[in-house]
């Protein structure tokens, strides 16, 4: 994995807009910073992306949520309602791009159940209201906290269209993160439903919100 993330390094470098500056914009811009990639952090408040463009450095911009232009990749570091309303104001502008979906569309009241349809995802419900996007979901089982320092990770993704899951592994690649390729976007429920039982036993496992998903080796 080392030798990929390290071809994949010098072959690339991308301009990736983060939508939100809040705990997982920050654990990803950073991982992305390091990565090498130029990040553009978006908010309603321009202040607050400002602030946390200056946290992650010279290869960090902030600026007002306004337009996706310019971006290859779009991460979607937003509430699920937050995140399917810029999917449905910024439809025709994410036709064509990579749209990362991280959202967590758990009903938060009682850590008990998902608040999607019972037959839909949100990247599904994110993917019908910008139909062009290519959407990808990843990083929605990674707490921000993990992201944020620089431990090993399993980043599970799933999506329908192969460049832009290609162009998501080589941004887990860069980051140190090891990507794993679930399946088509059919699989993010799934990612969704696994995600609810581990925020769900928090407490259970004393996990502090610092615990990680990850597959390992006996
Ligand atoms: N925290 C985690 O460990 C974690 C892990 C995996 C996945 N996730 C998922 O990642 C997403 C972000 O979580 P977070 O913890 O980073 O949340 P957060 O710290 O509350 O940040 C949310 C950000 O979204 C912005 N926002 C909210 N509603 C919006 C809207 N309608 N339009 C545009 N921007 C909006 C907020 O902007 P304002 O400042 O303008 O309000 C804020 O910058 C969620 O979907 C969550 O389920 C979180």
């Amino acid at each position: 994995m080392e030798l990929l993330a390290r071809q994949h390094k010098e072959e690339t470098h991308m301009e990736i807009l983060i939508v939100g500056s809040g705990n997982m914009a920050r654990g990803i811009g950073l991982r992305l910073v390091r990565g090498g990639h130029q990040v553009r952090i978006a908010d309603r408040q321009p202040d607050k992306a400002a602030d946390l463009a200056a946290e992650l450095g010279e290869s960090a911009a902030g600026e007002v949520l306004d337009s996706a232009a310019g971006a290859e990749v779009i991460v979607l570091a937003t509430p699920y309602e937050g995140s399917l309303e810029v999917a449905r104001l910024w439809a025709d502008q994410l036709a064509g791009k990579t749209v990362v979906d991280i959202c967590n569309p758990v009903d938060f009241d009682t850590f008990d159940g998902l608040v999607t349809p019972p037959d839909k995802s949100a990247a599904q419900q994110i993917a019908d209201a910008a139909p062009g996007a290519r959407v990808v979901k990843a990083f929605n089982t990674t707490f921000a906290s993990r992201l944020a320092n620089s431990t090993p990770l399993d980043v599970f993704i799933a999506g329908d269209d192969p460049d832009a899951k290609k162009t998501v592994t080589g941004l887990c690649l860069d980051a140190d993160l090891r990507p794993i390729d679930v399946g088509g976007l059919k699989h993010a429920r799934a990612l969704e439903a696994f995600q609810l039982l581990h925020m769900k036993v928090q407490d259970q496992i004393n996990g502090g919100w610092t615990t990680a998903i990850a597959f390992t080796e006996a």
